[in-house]
């Protein structure tokens, strides 16, 4: 079949506008990570900032309510927007929660530093109340670092620290009611080394015979890659550091555990 030189014109330009639509349709739709957006709580802390950091090198957007702003700053560097309030009083939560795709948790009480900001108020009032702002600004996943021991009332930590691991369960019931979609990982002592060496051995049942310790940025890296992960949902799992060096297969790794009892 033979087209003219008109047919072969309207043809290049059908074929131009074709490809320029497709073009513009990728340009505008944000692919991934790079469009989303990861309120972190606790960013300030050891673990938090680790959070920080491995959220920003996977390409998310990141927000963190914090209380003190300078020291943010000076902490999180420029490309983190930075919200202050305090879990405790609910201030500027649902500003910091509105608009958020995911929320990370590394929020800790520190009673004996500070004995305002307890267990209580903290780590099951503060959970609960991001989790009720969560539910209503239908955030995609909810991932809360708790601690091992959380189910053992009789840990020695409770006599120490107000009830911690009392309250950080009570924390852990009110997400894992609330159902705004979450993972809760539970991790043995953390340390600070570097991370990044040794595959995470996760577990389930909070069984204490297996206790370990596990690197904050091997937890922050693991919160990270559970991020909108449907293996990661509705799950709770303590996590120590093997002795296995190697990258972790994440699939298989939230694959193997169990999705919570309802
Ligand atoms: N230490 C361990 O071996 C261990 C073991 C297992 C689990 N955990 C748990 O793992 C998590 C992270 O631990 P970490 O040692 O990395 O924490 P961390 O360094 O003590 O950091 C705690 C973070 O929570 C923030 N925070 C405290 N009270 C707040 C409030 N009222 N409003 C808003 N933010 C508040 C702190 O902000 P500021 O900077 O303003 O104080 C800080 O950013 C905690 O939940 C901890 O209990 C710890």
């Amino acid at each position: 079949m033979k087209f003219g030189l008109q047919g072969r014109v309207l043809a290049l330009a059908i074929l131009f506008c074709a490809w320029f639509a497709s073009t513009v349709v990728v340009a505008a739709e944000p692919s991934g990570a790079q469009a989303r957006t990861v309120l972190v709580i606790g960013a300030t802390g050891r673990t938090g900032r680790e959070v920080v950091v491995k959220s920003l090198e996977a390409g998310y957007q990141v927000r963190a309510l914090v209380r003190d702003e300078p020291r943010a700053r000076a902490s999180l560097g420029s490309e983190v927007t930075l919200i202050v309030g305090d879990v405790r009083t609910g201030e500027r939560i649902s500003e910091a929660v509105e608009g958020a795709d995911f929320i990370i948790s590394a929020l800790g009480s520190n009673v004996r530093a500070d004995p305002s900001n307890t267990p209580e108020l903290v780590d099951f009032g503060g959970i609960q109340r991001l989790a009720k702002h969560a539910v209503e600004s239908k955030i995609r996943h909810f991932i809360l670092v708790s601690s091992m021991g959380a189910t053992h009332r009789d840990h020695p930590l409770n006599r120490m620290y107000s009830n911690i691991l009392i309250w950080k369960l009570k924390g852990e019931d009110a997400l894992r009611t609330s159902g705004v979609p979450y993972t809760i990982i539970r991790p043995g002592g953390l340390t600070e080394a570097r991370g990044g060496e040794f595959l995470p051995t996760m577990m389930q049942g909070d069984d204490l015979s297996r206790q370990g310790r596990i690197a904050r940025a091997d937890v922050a890296a693991i919160a990270v890659a559970a991020l909108d992960r449907p293996e990661a949902m509705k799950k709770t799992f303590e996590v120590i550091a093997s002795n296995t060096p190697g990258e972790p297969d994440w699939a298989t790794l939230f694959g193997s555990l169990n999705v919570d009892a309802k």
